[in-house]
């Protein structure tokens, strides 16, 4: 082994199956948890545990950790609050996956899934009030449609009625938002987003108290959802630049956003920035900045949205979000092209909505091929 005295500038990546011990006690110590010390990388691998600590440290959270994928940091969460017969509050709005693995994962067990719209607090009251709840899951900001979880006042009634609160901020990064300080118990993030930044690496994080934590860790243990010490690397990298990225990005989104409202052929433009949005004293009580998500829904509805989709030059046309580059995708032409129009709507989707991911693009050079591509939607469907 290279003996270094130097401390490394960049996390090491330790990659590793395997820490071999001095001798048995050591082994059974390290294995034990007595003493500090790695064993397993599938229990805990340096590199990883950097990232956990250091996803922590943004949230403000007094442990983290970091898993395969934000699906496998949704799972290992859940996983750890839940037993069957217990009540998951849910969002009827939000990332279909996760409504997808509440079913077949925790549904199939015995766990009672209740969906509710959950940018609506009387709507989840009512919901809690109903019956015994273990856990209310939201999203910061919802997935596709950006409307927002009303943090401070869901958790007041989470509390109250004896439920815990989940909260996924993948689409705020805790550059936007740290939802512990605003009373959730867990924390998830899809770090393969804002976290990494590239679009290169998947990942996934937990950040909550030590103790919840490491029932998290217990949970991961168990099945396996290891983040690889190269995809831990990749997203510490990400890190480093994350605050300047959703600083400059969120100031194109918001420059974007005002140039799409009230433009002809958009119906609405659903972006945290914008007084506009339903629910700015939400976003100025909870978010740092309006974030880089928007949802544009289109005038000309369907086939309008596949046109203007098409039409873009600059952006990626793809299902993912919170890259350096900017991306699109038209929901009910894409990811939810089997739903039906009641369906979308009960999704909050509606026919015309593209969301879209802004990158580092140049801002003048993203509003004119917006705007190009809105030009081309209104010469197929006008308005
Ligand atoms: C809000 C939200 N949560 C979780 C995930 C899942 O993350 P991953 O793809 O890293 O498993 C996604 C993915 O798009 C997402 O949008």
């Amino acid at each position: 082994m290279p003996d270094v005295r130097q401390v490394p500038t960049s996390v090491p990546i330790y990659q590793t199956a395997t820490f071999a011990s001095a001798d048995a006690e050591e082994l059974a110590a390290v294995l034990s948890g007595g003493v500090p010390g790695y064993a397993y990388s599938r229990i805990d691998n340096p590199t990883v545990d950097a990232l956990g600590d250091a996803v922590a440290d943004l949230h403000g959270a007094e442990a983290g950790i970091a898993l395969a994928t934000g699906m496998a940091a949704i799972h290992a969460a859940l996983l750890s609050l839940l037993r069957a017969g217990d009540r998951l509050l849910i969002g009827r709005v939000g990332y279909g996956t996760t409504r997808t693995q509440a079913r077949n994962a925790f549904g199939r067990m015995g766990v009672e899934i209740v969906e509710v719209d959950t940018s609506d607090v009387e709507a989840v009251e009512a919901a809690l009030a109903a019956a015994p709840t273990r856990v209310l899951h939201v999203e910061t900001i919802a997935n596709p449609t950006c409307v927002l979880a009303d943090l401070p006042a869901l958790a007041e009634a989470a509390h109250r009625h004896g439920a815990l609160l989940t909260v996924d901020n993948t689409f705020a990064s805790p550059m936007v938002c740290r939802p512990l300080e605003h009373g959730a118990d867990l924390v998830m993030e899809s770090a393969t987003k804002y976290l990494s930044g590239h679009s290169d690496v998947m990942a996934g994080a937990v950040v909550g108290s030590r103790e919840r934590v490491a029932a998290v860790r217990s949970a991961q243990i168990d099945t396996g959802a290891t983040l690889g010490p190269f995809a831990a690397f990749l997203v510490l990298r990400g890190i480093a630049t994350v605050a300047v990225r959703m600083e400059r990005q969120a100031r194109t989104a918001l420059a974007l956003a005002a140039f799409l409202e009230g433009r002809r052929g958009v119906r609405g433009v659903t972006y945290p920035g914008l007084p506009s949005h339903p629910q700015a004293d939400v976003a100025a009580r909870i978010l740092d900045s309006g974030g880089a998500m928007l949802a544009v829904d289109l005038a000309g509805g369907r086939e309008a949205g596949r046109v203007f989709f098409d039409a873009l030059r600059l952006p990626e046309r793809t299902a993912s979000l919170g890259s350096v580059h900017t991306m699109v995708v038209h929901p009910p032409t894409s990811s939810h092209r089997a739903l039906g129009v009641e369906a979308l709507a009960a999704a909050g989707i509606t026919e015309g909505l593209l969301r879209v991911s802004v990158g580092l693009e140049d801002e003048a050079d993203l509003v004119a091929d917006f705007g190009q591509a809105l030009e081309a939607a209104l010469a197929a469907v006008p308005a």
